[in-house]
């Protein structure tokens, strides 16, 4: 077998930059030494040839772009590719208005396989190498995904949606057949090559009680998978929930009851949450994922970053594409900026870079794997052009440190700026001829 060895300017991190000085590892003239989807090497371009570690390897040189570990989307939802700039609404309506009756589509198991594909197409030419997704309600369309997720050979994480009312017929499954749905999708893909599956009760409103205990159920079966939900993103999904679920504290106590939190539990926004919630999301290690354009572009809220942090809460950043309006997350760490700027917080360059790589692996508890450049983590990386675009050039004419051209990334950068996105050691988008 062949290995390959990439040139660049190689950027990984090992720590929080909030958190930690010693936290990054840059190198100027790097190289990556990669056999069978998996880092053997890294090091200098030169250290690596005079070992000859190389020897034998396919150079690819990237020079002078950065090489980073692939961004990774911890939110986001597949049926919504054609949901993304839906005009006008805030959540609930824009779910009854917009999302809804686009998903009752992916009931169409041949949609739901060009979509798929479509979808994946755009996690990677936007540098996205591993998310965490947010299917329809049915199953042949979670099928779809993870067929097409699986031809690529990308980490991917999915779960079929639960959801049994306040929603139209098309889009409903009820306890049980949620349930079994569920199972079933657990038992043909979950730990199936880079696949794993993720129990997705769509969040409370549109979940019964008995369905958030089918959810527990399978919680409880299966303690180490991922749980995805949405919480407290709106104020009037809020009211309804309190509503919907009388005897709750508040809106975490709902998913609290069915046994939905922990390390491995993920939910999207966390924008409104009150004292209480904030202390037991610490308590039980249960993440928060930012979706800065989706709050913006839904106009939910401002997430409150730095609050969460020194609660205790790990949190991840992420689009939620269709209600968010980028695959980037380059455009994603933009935005977050800006919702930050709101609430008199900074987002420095090496921090931003550091959440949407190691930060969200350390978010999924994938951080073993995936998220950082080291030997024995699978090849997943992101070539970065600092110059794809005049604006960004000529801007880059006046950057003299690391930390201003990853500004200029997350403030300028997009697809335009991704220039080979690396799944398990494979490029993913046609060479362009260097030089
Ligand atoms: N809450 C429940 N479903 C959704 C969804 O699809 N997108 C967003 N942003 N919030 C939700
Ligand atoms: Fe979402």
């Amino acid at each position: 077998m062949t290995k390959t060895l990439l040139r660049g300017r190689i950027l990984t991190f090992h720590a929080d930059p909030a958190e930690t000085e010693d936290n990054h590892l840059y190198i100027e003239d790097g190289a990556i030494l990669i056999a069978d989807g998996v880092i053997e090497a890294v090091g200098s371009h030169d250290e690596l040839r005079r070992q000859g570690l190389a020897d034998g390897a396919r150079e690819i040189d990237h020079r002078p772009h950065l090489i980073l570990p692939g961004f990774i989307d911890p939110h986001i939802h597949f049926p919504q590719v054609q949901v993304i700039a839906s005009w006008g609404t805030q959540l609930l309506d824009w779910l009854n208005r917009y999302t809804f009756p686009e998903e009752a589509r992916y009931a169409d198991r041949d949609h739901a396989t060009r979509m798929a594909g479509a979808f994946l197409d755009q996690l990677v030419a936007h540098g996205t190498t591993t998310a965490c997704a947010f299917s329809s309600v049915h199953r042949g369309s979670t099928e779809a995904l993870f067929e097409a997720a699986d031809a690529r050979g990308m980490a991917l994480i999915a779960g079929k949606v639960m959801m049994d009312r306040n929603a139209p017929e098309g889009v409903r499954d009820t306890a049980q057949s949620g349930y079994d749905d569920s199972k079933a999708l657990i038992a043909r893909w979950h730990g199936n090559g880079r696949l794993r599956f993720a129990i997705t009760p769509r969040f409370a409103i549109t979940s019964t009680p008995e369905q958030m205990e089918a959810a527990g159920a399978l919680a409880a079966e299966y303690p180490a998978m991922h749980i995805q939900s949405h919480l407290s993103e709106n104020l009037a999904e809020i009211d309804y929930t309190l509503q919907l679920y009388p005897a709750a504290r508040d809106y975490l106590d709902v998913y609290e009851r069915y046994g939905l939190l922990g390390r491995q539990s993920l939910m999207g926004h966390c924008i409104h949450l009150r004292e209480r919630e904030i202390a037991r999301m610490a308590e039980t290690g249960t993440r928060a994922i930012f979706c800065p354009t989706s709050n913006l572009f839904l106009g939910s809220g401002l997430f409150d970053a730095d609050g969460l942090r020194a609660a205790g809460i790990v949190s991840g950043i992420a689009t939620d594409v269709g209600g968010g309006t980028s695959y980037s997350l380059l455009q994603t760490l933009n935005e977050g900026y800006k919702v930050l700027q709101l609430r008199s917080q900074k987002l420095h360059p090496l921090a931003a870079f550091h959440w949407a790589t190691r930060g969200n692996a350390v978010a999924l508890g994938m951080e073993d794997r995936i998220g950082s450049i080291r030997p024995g983590g699978e090849a997943d990386l992101v070539v970065l052009d600092s110059r794809a675009t005049p604006d960004m050039a000529l801007r880059a004419e006046r950057i003299e440190t690391l930390s201003e051209e990853l500004f200029l990334l997350q403030i300028l950068g997009d697809d335009r700026a991704v220039a080979q996105t690396y799944v398990a050691g494979q490029p993913m988008k046609p060479a362009v001829p260097v030089g």
